[in-house]
């Protein structure tokens, strides 16, 4: 299979390429380098399978080239994380609605099947016991920016449906629930590799608001198989799937739990949401994945706890080769 990976270059992409590479498939990443970098792809750089296309999914020629002649296009590319959204909205806007439109474009004009990254985040403040794919959206005002990524995700899911319909776009749509693994960088406000960087420093540990949010994270190495999966499914054609972890916490515990496995001296603090993301932001109390459609459908099943998960991100700050995440 020949695949494309738009947004390679990041967390998820990265590791998806390293597993599409040791399935025997050929890969391409478009990756303009915004927030990924080309260390994350330094070991599928290594095997004569894989290519880098430096360049933006806004360029129209080429996504069209790189698309052309490829079976299933993963698409990934976005403006990501809470502070980049909120920092520079117009710009994450574009990216997150006229990009995937031309991605969808050159997948139905060259006939590939796409898989579309979408987020917990279309679900907005829907705090519900376990999120089905159906759970209704609650959602800020749109003029709030803190909620303009999920009012473009929700439209991205949208427009590949009506690809479906319409053009016969073979897609399918993965809802992805606070995804994190190696090579997350804790930048653009990712909690996980935040807390463990702040932790292997010893500086203060810094919860965002009381703590007392609920999340539940998922390892990347259980999602990116599920996503492969689900691209080249016939029956998941048209459908959104739900994948995450199974282990709710709280932000406050699991800033204890960081602190404990790194066995750091760091103090937990807190500080307001105003401070870290400027006034009025708002967020949601709890989100927890229902997975029993991708359950059902491909048997996905998360198997990593939440102690795995840390352990494994901070063995990888820990390499010598990878700078501690701020
Ligand atoms: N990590 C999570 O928990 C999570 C949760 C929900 C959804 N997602 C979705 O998964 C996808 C990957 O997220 P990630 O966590 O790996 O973030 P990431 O920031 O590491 O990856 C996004 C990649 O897209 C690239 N990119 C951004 N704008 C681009 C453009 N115009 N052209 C080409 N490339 C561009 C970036 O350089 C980066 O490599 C995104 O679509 C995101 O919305 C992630």
């Amino acid at each position: 299979m020949k695949a494309v990976v738009t947004g390679g270059a990041g967390f998820i992409g990265s590791h998806l390429i390293d597993l599409l590479l040791d399935q025997g498939h050929e890969v391409v990443a478009l990756d303009d380098l915004s927030t990924g970098s080309r260390a994350n792809l330094d070991r599928a750089s290594a095997g004569p399978r894989f290519r880098l296309v430096e360049g933006s999914i806004l360029d129209e020629d080429l996504v069209g080239s790189v698309t052309a002649g490829a079976d299933v296009v993963f698409h990934l590319a976005a403006a990501v994380g809470v502070h980049l959204i909120v920092d520079h909205p117009l710009r994450s806007l574009r990216t997150n609605l006229y990009g995937t439109e031309v991605v969808l474009d050159a997948a139905v004009r060259h006939g590939c099947r796409l898989l579309l990254a979408s987020t917990s985040e279309v679900y907005g403040k829907n705090d519900a016991d376990g999120l089905h794919e159906d759970a209704d959206r609650i959602l800020g005002s749109p003029l709030k920016s803190r909620w303009s990524y999920a009012a473009a995700k929700g439209l991205d899911e949208l427009l590949t449906y009506t690809y479906g319909q319409e053009h016969g776009l073979r897609a399918a749509i993965v809802r992805l629930f606070n995804i994190v693994g190696p090579r997350q960088t804790g930048r653009y406000g990712m909690v996980v590799p935040r807390f463990v960087g702040q932790a292997l420093t010893g500086r203060p540990i810094t919860i965002y608001g009381d703590g007392q949010q609920r999340r539940c994270f998922g390892s990347v190495h259980d999602v990116v198989p599920a996503m492969v999966t689900l691209a080249c499914e016939p029956r998941a054609e048209g459908q959104v799937f739900n994948l995450g972890g199974r282990e709710e916490t709280t932000i406050g515990a699991l800033a204890h739990r960081v602190r404990e496995l790194t066995g750091s001296p760091s103090a937990i603090t807190h500080v307001p949401y105003d401070e870290a993301y400027g006034p009025g932001y708002e967020d949601m109390r709890r989100r927890m994945p229902d997975t029993t459609r991708a359950h059902e459908l491909i048997g996905y099943k998360a198997s990593r706890d939440l102690d795995d998960i840390i352990i494994s991100i901070t063995d990888s700050l820990r390499a010598p080769d990878r700078a501690v995440a701020t």
